[in-house]
């Protein structure tokens, strides 16, 4: 059945981008499809337990191309290799690729059909750089807005999550490769990540941080990657009740589990669902033939595991070459495409116009026109252009567009360019660090450790930024005992502290994990950074209009630990207000943050990360080519104190290794409506450069749950697209915990200026569900429940009651 998916997916792919086979022509009756599963079976039934072992745990690839993972195949039978690539924002090589914008960014588009296009770029680039499965989508909900993977991820609602990962499945696997959906589960921030373990109500699993993971296996998921924490005390990736009750037993899944790298923690991993150990083999290597030869492991959760893996791998047409008794002749194995070149090139271009959010735009200052005059352009982003966050999605852009040079094909008027803030730093001098930092930095060989330690003199007291260039290694810097700055693998990790004038403990602590490694340091002084804001509000003194460009540096592995813009950019943003009243922010931020400076600024546009393609996108939405229509997926506080896990440590960021979400049900939106708390920013809320409004709300049962329609106009000057949203109120008939509303539908309209359509948006009757805790079993709304229809979670004009029954 799901090969048969799989070739409808790559036969609507090969019609709409008119693009290059995927498989041979003949592809349709060739051994790549009619391999059976029974043929899977005995092909498992002649591989030695070796064979079998090495398909149950990473290896290293001789031919690497520098993917996070490989498993080596069967030569002996034909079965061959297969390379697991990141990830969720584009193709994560040592090779050029589609950079696309932040999976946020996507889902801020509200558009299903573009998720599958992004998911087809994606495909299609890593089939052509040789690879086999994808270590993406990230579908884990947005719990807190310090985590630091938010911008990898979709969104605080499931049901915009569970629409946007199943169509971006649907077009990475309709052109050949597999998907993983990750991370299973509970997965929602990036603090104590390797060792944290989750305390989840039953009901919140079901009802929001599952359901993505359904629909994603729904629309036919080959791979599932379990998590690093715990969920309830139990590893992610030996969860028994999660992997075989949950996905086997409940939900069908049919795909194989693969662990995060290094999330395994036992070998009988492999009885309680795992069935492959990845980076290495550290318990499903030799431990697991001991353990299978001493009966400790039966032989068949081995031979369970492989031929999931195999399945798989055959859907794919991947053991077109296989037989029990060694490679076919004259086979052929799918053809690899050419990389999506111009056609990712416009579609990451389309998600970043579609994905950014418009927060603010006061007296029309936006879109620029002649009538803004000369504009200062500050900061770096516009001339160093943001691609992506960090970590495992970082792409390296095989084009890239810089907002500045876009802007400067589009002005009228005069346009100066200041950083604002230079934060690439210069060598920390002699006398200021004693010993002084090797003017030719310091190198390691693989695997080596080095510990600089010095004494750091500073006369100004202030912030001072450094960075620490170690793109092969992982490193630590301390001052004084506190960490200022980890990276891992970064070509440049930065961190700022707040030094008073003095002497200062300096300690950077380096380790190769990848390669021999060649580090350098440098810090950027607060003399520096004042003087660098200086000639920016001079240059917005200067101009008719200032456009500033600030951002964060979001990344795996390490939480926010501020809602602020880092490197006190809402000073530099204030000052330029105050010397120019007519300014604009373009934010290229992962998640929420908060926005001191919001009432002095007349407008904010949110890029997110915006992909290589990001700098057109921005200078198009400014100059009004193409009118903003993004909305917001998760809530964006006033501030730290107007969160919903502010005040309780044990909520985030979790005490002694334990995190309760103890808002249960109530996550982001939903939290704010029932603690009547006022968000800076709602859920589901952005603007356009027109005006929409909503009449004629009618809501009918139907047998697949409500059919809802509404009558959208365009009230503006301009075509522009409006997404009305449709939340549900709670259902009288039922005693548990119930979101005061929640999205159950939405849709994505198109208007001329004084056009309206009749628009449809049918709840389907999972939202009309509550899992049930005591039962453990869903039970389905039987009252009176309140219907509510409009732009944002807060501004929802129309309502209607139905009675269900
Ligand atoms: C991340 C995964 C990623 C894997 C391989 C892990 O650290 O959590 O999301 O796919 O590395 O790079």
């Amino acid at each position: 059945m799901k090969s048969k998916r799989v070739l409808a997916g790559a036969a609507t792919a090969l019609a709409v981008l008119g693009g290059y086979a995927l498989w041979p022509a003949s592809a349709a009756s060739s051994d790549a499809r009619s391999r059976t599963d029974e043929q899977v079976h005995t092909l498992v039934q002649a591989m030695t337990l070796d064979e079998k072992i090495s398909f149950v745990h990473g290896s290293t690839d001789p031919e690497s191309r520098g993917q996070a993972g490989f498993i080596p195949g069967v030569k002996r039978l034909g079965v061959p290799p297969l390379r697991l690539t990141d990830g969720p924002a584009g193709i994560h090589l040592k090779e050029k690729a589609t950079a696309m914008p932040a999976p946020v960014a996507l889902a801020s588009s509200f558009n299903d059909r573009l998720a599958r296009d992004f998911g087809k770029v994606i495909g299609r680039d890593g089939r052509a750089l040789g690879q086999d499965v994808l270590l993406s989508p990230m579908t884990n909900i947005i719990r807190v807005p310090y985590g630091g993977r938010n911008f990898e991820t979709f969104a605080e609602d499931p049901l915009i999550s569970s629409r946007m990962v199943s169509q971006e499945i649907s077009g990475i696997q309709g052109e050949g490769l597999m998907a993983t959906v990750k991370h299973f589960v509970a997965n929602n921030q990036e603090r104590d990540r390797q060792t944290l373990d989750a305390q989840v109500g039953e009901q919140m699993l079901r009802e929001v941080e599952l359901p993505p993971f359904k629909a994603a296996l729904t629309s036919g998921a080959s791979a599932v990657m379990c998590a690093y924490n715990k969920v309830n005390s139990v590893h992610a990736c030996e969860n028994d009740e999660l992997l075989n009750h949950v996905l086997r037993e409940q939900w069908d899944f049919e795909g194989w589990v693969m662990s995060d790298w290094s999330a395994t923690h036992s070998t009988k991993s492999l009885s309680k669902g795992l069935d492959q150990e990845m980076p290495l083999g550290n318990y499903l290597d030799a431990p697991l033939k001991k353990a299978i030869a001493d009966g400790s492991i039966p032989q068949r959760d081995v031979d369970a595991s492989v031929t999931r893996i195999l399945t798989q791998m055959n859907h794919y047409g991947l053991l077109a070459c296989a037989t029990p008794d060694g490679p076919q002749e004259g086979c052929a194995l799918p053809e690899r495409p050419k990389p999506a070149g111009d056609m990712g090139a416009r579609i990451a271009q389309r998600v970043a116009e579609q994905g950014a959010v418009l927060l603010k735009n006061k007296q029309d200052t936006l879109p620029l026109s002649t009538r803004s005059g000369s504009l200062a352009v500050i900061g770096q982003p516009a001339q160093k252009p943001v691609i992506g966050g960090g970590g495992s999605s970082e792409v390296i852009p095989n084009t890239v567009t810089a907002p500045l040079d876009e802007i400067r094909k589009r002005a009228t008027g005069a346009v100066a360019y200041q950083p604002g803030l230079d934060l690439t730093g210069t060598r920390i001098p002699e006398g200021a660090l004693e010993p002084a930092f090797p003017a030719d930095g310091i190198d390691l060989g693989y695997g080596e450790e080095k510990t600089f330690t010095s004494q750091l003199t500073v006369k100004t007291g202030g912030l001072y930024t450094f960075n620490v260039s170690a793109p092969q290694s992982v490193s630590l810097l301390t001052i004084d005992g506190t960490d200022v700055l980890r990276g891992s693998r970064n070509k440049a990790a930065r961190g700022a502290m707040q030094l008073k004038p003095g002497t200062h403990e300096v300690k950077l602590q380096l380790r190769a994990i990848r390669s021999t490694d060649h580090v350098q340091m440098s810090w950027v002084t607060p003399e520096a950074v004042a003087a660098d804001r200086a000639k920016a509000v001079e240059a917005a003194r200067q101009a008719q209009t200032a456009v500033v460009f600030a951002f964060d540096e979001g990344t795996e592995g390490f939480d926010r630990t501020s809602l602020s813009l880092p490197f006190e950019q809402d000073k530099l943003i204030d000052a330029v207000t105050r010397a120019n009243p007519n300014t604009v922010v373009v934010l290229n931020t992962g998640s929420a943050v908060t926005m001191p400076w919001l009432n002095r600024v007349k407008a904010v546009l949110n890029m997110y990360y915006p992909g290589g393609m990001g700098g057109r996108a921005t200078a198009r939405l400014l100059y009004g080519q193409a009118n903003p229509s993004g909305r917001l997926t998760q809530t964006f506080p006033t501030s730290e104190e107007h969160t919903p896990v502010a005040g309780d440590p044990s909520a985030y960021p979790g005490r002694d290794g334990v995190v309760t979400y103890r808002e249960g049900v109530d996550v982001g939106y939903r939290w704010y409506d029932k603690t009547g708390t006022q968000p800076l920013f709602p859920f589901g809320y952005g603007l356009s450069y027109t005006s929409f409004s909503y009449s004629h709300l009618t809501v009918q049962p139907s047998r697949k749950g409500l059919d809802v329609t509404l009558r959208v106009r365009n009230t503006g000057e301009r075509t522009g697209s409006d997404t009305p949203q449709v939340y549900l109120g709670p259902d009288s008939s039922w005693q548990g915990q119930q979101p005061s509303k929640a999205l159950a539908g939405y849709t994505k309209v198109t208007l001329k200026p004084g056009q309206q359509r009749t628009v449809r948006i049918p709840v389907d009757q999972d939202s009309l569900r509550h899992w049930n805790a005591s039962t453990h079993q869903w039970d389905t709304s039987r009252g009176a429940r309140t219907v509510w229809a409009g732009s944002s979670a807060t501004q929802l004009p129309l309502h209607a009651r139905v009675h269900l029954r």
